[in-house]
C-alpha cells in the first residue's frame, strides 16, 4: 500500500522514533508498504516518521525495486563503526525538489534487526553508506537540511517558504 510521505516542517519528522519492540504482523505490513511508498516516488530509502509513523524503521533499496536482493530492511539500526568523508548530493523524499551536497561518513558499519527481531550487522560504502546515515538520522528525528551548511540550509529553508507561499510544497 502507498502511504502519503509526510513533508517538513511536520513534526514527527523532527522526533526520535520509538525502538520497536514486537517483531508481528503489523511490523511486516509497515515494511511492505514502506517499500511500495520508495518505489512510488522513485526513490531509494524511506524512514518510518516520513509515512507519520514514529518507529525506529527503515527501508533502503538502492535497486529501486529492480533487484528483490537488495532489498533491506532495518529495524532498530545503530552506527556501530564509520571512517572517512564524503562529500555528495543528496535528497530526501520529505524535501520534494531539494538536493544538497552533504558531508557524510565514506563507510558505516552497522548493526540493526530484521523483521524476525534476529541482529545482524552490514558494511556500507559510498551510496550504501550515505543512505543508511541518511536513514538512521531519520529515526533520531534528524533532517539533512541541518547537515548542509549554515549558507545553503537558509537558502533552501527560504526556498521551502517560498514554495509553501506559492502551495507548491
Ligand atoms: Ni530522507
Amino acid at each position: 500500500m502507498i502511504l502519503k510521505i509526510v513533508k517538513y516542517p511536520d513534526p514527527v519528522l523532527s522526533q526520535p522514533g520509538e525502538p520497536v519492540t514486537e517483531f508481528n504482523a503489523e511490523l511486516r505490513k509497515l515494511a511492505d508498504d514502506l517499500f511500495d511508498t520508495t518505489y512510488a516516488s522513485q526513490g531509494i530509502g524511506l524512514a518510518a516518521p516520513q509515512v507519520g509513523v514514529s518507529k525506529r524503521v527503515t527501508v533502503i533499496d538502492l535497486s529501486m525495486g529492480k533487484d528483490p536482493k537488495d532489498k533491506l530492511v532495518l529495524v532498530n539500526p545503530e552506527i556501530i563503526f564509520s571512517e572517512g568523508k564524503q562529500y555528495e548530493e543528496e535528497g530526501c523524499l520529505s524535501f520534494p525538489d531539494i538536493r544538497e551536497k552533504v558531508v557524510r561518513h565514506a563507510k558505516v558499519c552497522i548493526r540493526a534487526q530484521d523483521l524476525h527481531g534476529k541482529w545482524f550487522e552490514m558494511d556500507g560504502e559510498e551510496l550504501m553508506s550515505r543512505c543508511m546515515q541518511h536513514e538512521i538520522d531519520h529515526l533520531d528525528g534528524m533532517l539533512f537540511i541541518f547537515r548542509m551548511s549554515a549558507l545553503k540550509r537558509d537558502l533552501n529553508l527560504r526556498k521551502i517558504r517560498k514554495m509553501q507561499r506559492e502551495g507548491k510544497w
